[in-house]
């Protein structure tokens, strides 16, 4: 099958690299020159463990290409994916669907013969419909189908996820396109991966759907957690009690400091965005993104308050910015609220983060970023772990109470038990377990 994917970011440059590794011709177009030479010189715009070998790999099968050349991406194609970004409309929340619906009329004018029009960005219901619309509009006379086949990967496991997923969601209202649908994804049969056809809105609000219960089955336990402190129970201990149960399930029940990255946020509130336009409440996700938008910014008070209540002046150690381990992205990380409500009331800041650092100097001003989580402890008066990287796991804590000033440990994934930390000489704080008795 010859497949174009237009935008090669998160998803795109991910889903491209399995296609063709699954034994499909690929071509990955982007817009940006810069991401396009990157990629044709070996070098990832992104950090996705796992892709780097894959991409060599296909390239040097030779079924597995890049350019910035939209005809010469679209051309011969049978089937072509839409995987541009669709961020918050500036100003209103709506899913800004502007990139989608520019490449729609750039595909409409390189087409050469017939083709599957596959959108896998996450669009709000009908966009399959304005999508089908423009292309007519451009092009009567095309022979093509337009079909909804959201994606649910998670970044930092991307690959397993693409290639292991729990289901693949076809949405299709025309049955031609089926049987092209069915060849894409047939080595996926292997792996039994179901794949589940429904009518093209349906699929289109099967994406918002789960990551809005995703955000709220968070969001819930976030919530269940501050009462945890409050009444002198362990909220890690509370999530595995209703984890067991399989009508609950456990995934998705840790307790933090707020979701964040590139999907929830913008994803619940584009969400929220069409159920107003349609007229329906949404109440519970209404109220899960403003727990979620208070609950960011309260973790900064949070580490304020353990660190006495007057932080002007004093250093704290920022351990892991990006929104979740293994990834460099930091679109919404909840480090970047709890940094800003620090800086706010005078604390300084030092950071470190394994990948995330490139991308996080373009967000945050002021930060000195350290070489290692022990460089950025050094004389501080609080470490704050905000992102659970594998390495920030198994810290030396003996040797964080040793070279911190104060032997203050706020750990915002609870990843350490108290007990260790205390142990370590450390004054311990964790999420939604009782605070140390002074
Ligand atoms: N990141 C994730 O984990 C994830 C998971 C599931 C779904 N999604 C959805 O997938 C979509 C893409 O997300 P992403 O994180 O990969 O975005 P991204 O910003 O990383 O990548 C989008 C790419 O599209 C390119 N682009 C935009 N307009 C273009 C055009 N007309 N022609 C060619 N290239 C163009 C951009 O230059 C960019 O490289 C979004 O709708 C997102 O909600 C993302």
């Amino acid at each position: 099958m010859r497949i174009a994917m237009i935008g090669t970011g998160y998803v795109g440059l991910v889903s491209g690299a399995c296609f063709s590794d699954f034994g499909h011709q690929v071509v990955c177009l982007d817009k940006d020159a810069g991401k396009i030479a990157a990629l044709e010189n070996g070098v990832m715009p992104i950090y996705e463990p796992g892709l780097e070998s894959l991409v060599a790999h296909n390239v040097r099968a030779g079924r597995l290409s890049f350019t910035t050349d939209l005809a010469e991406a679209v051309a011969g194609a049978e089937a072509v994916f839409i995987a541009v970004g669709t961020p918050s409309r500036r100003g209103d929340g709506h899913a800004d669907l502007s990139y989608v619906h520019a490449a729609a009329k750039e595909i409409a004018g390189a087409l050469t013969g017939p083709a599957v029009i596959i959108t896998k960005s996450t669009v709000p219901v009908g966009t399959g419909d304005e999508v089908e619309r423009i292309i007519f509009e451009a092009a009567p006379d095309a022979e093509v189908m337009v079909v909804s086949n959201p994606e649910f990967l998670r970044e930092g496991a991307a690959i397993t996820d693409f290639k292991r997923p729990d289901r693949i969601v076809i949405g299709i209202d025309d049955e031609r396109a089926r049987r092209v649908l069915e060849e894409i994804y047939r080595p996926l049969n292997l792996n039994t991966a179901p794949l589940l056809f429904t009518g093209r809105r349906t699929a289109e609000l099967i994406k918002y759907t789960a990551n809005a219960f995703l955000a709220t089955k968070i969001t819930f336990i976030n919530e269940i957690a501050d009462l945890c402190e409050v009444v002198g129970a362990d909220v890690q201990q509370v999530s595995r009690g209703i984890g067991l149960d399989n009508r609950i399930g456990a995934k998705f029940l840790h307790a933090g400091p707020g979701y964040g990255g590139s999907c929830f946020p913008k994803d619940t509130l584009a969400l929220l965005k069409t159920a107003e336009d349609e007229q329906v409440p949404l109440r519970i996700v209404e109220a899960v993104v403003k727990v979620n938008d208070a609950r960011k910014r309260l973790m900064g008070r949070k580490v304020i308050r353990a660190m006495g209540g007057d932080v002007r002046g004093l250093t704290v150690a920022i351990l892991g910015l990006t929104f979740k381990p293994n990834t460099d992205d930091m679109r919404e990380a909840p480090a970047l609220s709890i940094i800003q409500a620090l800086q706010d009331e005078g604390a300084i800041i030092r950071a470190y983060d394994p990948e995330g650092v490139e991308q996080a100097r373009a967000v945050l001003e002021n930060v000195e970023f350290s070489p290692d989580p022990y460089a950025a402890a050094e004389g501080a008066s609080a470490i704050v772990l905000v992102t659970e990287w594998d390495e920030l796991r198994a810290l030396d804590l003996k040797r964080m109470a040793d070279i911190l000033a104060d032997p203050l440990f706020v750990d915002l994934r609870n990843v350490y038990s108290p007990d260790e930390a205390r142990r370590a000489g450390l004054r311990y704080f964790g999420v939604g377990r009782p605070a140390p008795a002074d």
